[in-house]
């Protein structure tokens, strides 16, 4: 299957209850040989109204973090466990994430990216495949919330870096 027959597929999705709320899915984007793909829990309210992941705030800061460690946004592909935003933000429920999974599944068979990095808690429900590198970090809204949170964040960011 190539990424435009599964996205079309994303976005007449009704396998669970958050399309109903939603202006878009949120697919995801990035170069199809990308060498590091980053998950992160489902698109908040900016993701919603643009259609591409991680552009509010909490995008912003992780797109700056990269970018001080070398690592260039449109170098990797970054989509979400959840395509579809949820009421108030909540965290996905585990009937979501569950129904969500295949299309990342096949996400990440078609990138076949060599790394992927888990953002936040939702992220870790990512099953791991052989041969691809797991790296679990804080979710950056965590990151900018909290010093504590930001500098072990930031070690992270660093050491995905070291690994390219
Ligand atoms: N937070 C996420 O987990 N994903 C997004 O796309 C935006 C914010």
């Amino acid at each position: 299957m190539s990424l435009e027959e599964l996205n079309y597929q994303i976005y007449g999705c009704r396998k669970c209850r958050l399309w109903y709320g939603a202006k878009h899915a949120v697919v995801g984007e990035g170069p199809l040989n990308a060498k590091v793909m980053l998950v992160g829990q489902n698109p908040g309210a900016d993701e919603d109204e643009t259609g591409r992941p991680f552009v509010g705030r909490a995008g912003k800061y992780l797109t700056k973090t990269l970018a001080e460690y070398g690592i260039k946004r449109e170098d990797v592909f970054i989509t979400n466990i959840v395509k579809h935003t949820s009421p108030e933000n909540r965290k996905p429920f585990p009937d979501e994430i569950a129904a969500c999974l295949p299309y990342l599944i096949t996400q990440i068979s078609i990138i076949k990216p060599k790394i992927i990095v888990l953002l936040g808690a939702s992220a870790k429900e990512t099953p791991r495949l052989e041969e691809i590198e797991y790296i679990e970090v804080i979710h950056p809204s965590a990151a900018m919330r909290f010093t504590k949170m930001n500098e072990k964040f930031r070690k992270q960011i660093a050491d995905l870096a070291k690994r390219l």
